[in-house]
């Protein structure tokens, strides 16, 4: 049987990466991470000193950049140009420029086909913030995972105190939201749920409980 194309779609700190791993393993499914995707454009445009606003140089940027992800023993790893990138996207300031830059049509064009070539033939779990709006309205199965603010800003505050990051819960939250309302407020692909999207909210939910509810609707939906 040809593999599902699910997309799991929400704002940070929602638990759409572990919940979007762990699914893709357990059916055996390619987990695409497309976040990773807008970070890795952010890092090649902040290395060639171009400005977010500079379409002509972002598009020139595009246009030179392969993209690609590679499973290894290490986990997945991202690589653009054949450069293992994966740890350099996830600073502070990428996180911030790859917002910015999202809200680019050059990079939305450029980066949904990039996303419809990993998608090609199903068996994926797609996470992102517009999969099952604008990149894969036609997907199989469409999740929307949110919960609360304050539990999604703790979580990342958690995640960057394992890091020995040195930021306080309070300049945690306060970049979460800018960043939420610059993700949801944009014209182009704002984050938003599909209107067929299933919602989950992991407030109060355990990782486990969200996959299990998850296999249970994708259960039903293949049955
Ligand atoms: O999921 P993340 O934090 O790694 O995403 C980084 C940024 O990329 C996020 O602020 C918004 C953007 N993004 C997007 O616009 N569309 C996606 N499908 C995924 C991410």
């Amino acid at each position: 049987m040809k593999g599902l194309l699910i997309t799991i779609d929400g704002p940070s700190g929602a638990g759409k990466s572990t919940v979007s791993q762990r699914l893709a393993m357990l059916l055996d499914y390619n987990y695409i991470d497309t976040g990773a995707l807008y970070r890795a454009v952010a890092l090649a445009a902040l290395s060639k000193g171009c400005a977010p606003d500079d379409n002509e140089n972002l598009a020139k940027i595009c246009s030179h950049l392969a993209l690609r992800f590679e499973n290894t023993s290490k986990g997945q790893r991202l690589y653009a140009n054949g450069d293992d990138i994966t740890e350099r996207i996830r600073t502070p300031e990428i996180t911030m420029l790859a917002s910015a830059i999202s809200a680019k049509s050059v990079i939305r064009e450029y980066l949904m086909d990039v996303q419809r070539e990993m998608g090609r033939g199903g068996g994926v779990v797609f996470e992102g913030r517009d999969m099952g709006t604008v990149v894969f309205p036609e997907a199989d199965i469409k999740f929307y995972l949110d919960a609360d603010p304050d539990t999604r800003a703790l979580r990342r505050y958690k995640e960057l105190a394992e890091k020995h990051a040195g930021t306080s819960l309070t300049e945690v939250k306060g970049a979460m939201k800018k960043r939420d309302e610059d993700d949801s407020t944009r014209t182009l692909a704002p984050l938003k749920p599909a209107h067929d999207a299933i919602r989950i909210d992991s407030t109060y939910l355990e990782i486990e409980q969200v996959i299990e509810a998850m296999l249970e609707h994708i259960g039903a939906q293949t049955k």
